[in-house]
């Protein structure tokens, strides 16, 4: 696509990547793990991610949550070209604009949920007074208020997972990147996850992109994308 239409975005678009490719040098050779993706998302878009384990969903919302660069093509958030900041504009863009639930949890250990909960406040410069309220509610949405002075090592794996969404939108984030937050959860505990991204898309501007095997939770989003060996399909 020309550039200059590229840099251009549609009002209204909250995400917009084009012609997107991420590739790895490695000793065997070239490895192509994200082939000319194209996607534009609009606020109070939940987008579900499918594919096969290795097809390149994780890298995918790793670019997005400008945790890694692509190899080549274009990504403005909320207008703005992010690949263009340099890397402490990159950094505070993430810490303000995004909220991010890893495959992994990523927890702080020896620490407590409340301090899980604390330390993207702290990057993002939120004052002390303001906090209690803030991981409160982002608790509540959950339904995790009961374990907030628990330490993060006591907790199930179920109880992991929801802390880390709740981690992810303790900030009001305008786009919450969640790779499979629903793995590990049982049914019911899924879909109240599920629930609470489509009530914050219901009261606000923000966008959610989530990664999940789940039809069920696919078929509330709403869009749907598939990836296969790095390319991006619009169901
Ligand atoms: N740093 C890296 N170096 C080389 N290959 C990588 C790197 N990161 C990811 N890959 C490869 O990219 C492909 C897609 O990985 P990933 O995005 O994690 O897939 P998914 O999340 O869909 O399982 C895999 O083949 C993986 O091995
Ligand atoms: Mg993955």
């Amino acid at each position: 696509m020309n550039n200059l239409l590229a840099a251009r975005q549609a009002p209204g678009v909250l995400i917009q990547v084009t012609d997107l490719t991420k590739s790895y040098q490695t000793d065997s050779g070239t490895i192509y793990v994200l082939k000319d993706v194209n996607l534009s998302i609009d606020p109070g878009e939940i987008v579900a991610v499918m594919g096969p384990s290795g097809s390149g969903k994780s890298t995918l919302l790793f670019i997005l949550g400008i945790f890694i660069s692509p190899t080549t093509g274009s990504y403005l958030l909320g207008g703005e070209d992010v690949l263009r900041l340099d890397r402490n504009a990159q950094a505070e863009f993430r810490r303000n604009r995004v909220g991010f639930v890893f495959q992994s949890c990523d927890l702080l250990e020896n620490s407590t949920v409340y301090e899980n909960l604390e330390f993207p406040l702290i990057y993002a410069g939120v004052a002390r007074g303001e906090r209690p309220a803030r991981i409160g509610a982002a608790l509540d949405l959950v339904n995790l208020g009961h374990r907030i002075h628990h330490s993060s090592n006591r907790l199930s794996g179920g109880e992991r997972q929801r802390v880390a969404v709740a981690r992810a939108l303790v900030n009001q984030p305008q786009v919450i990147l969640a790779d499979e937050p629903t793995g590990q959860l049982d049914r019911s505990h899924g879909h109240q996850v599920m629930d609470h991204f489509v009530e914050i898309v219901s009261h606000s501007q923000t966008s959610i992109v989530v990664v999940t095997h789940d039809p069920e939770m696919a078929a509330r989003c709403t869009r749907v994308c598939s990836i296969r060996d790095g390319i991006l399909y619009e169901q």
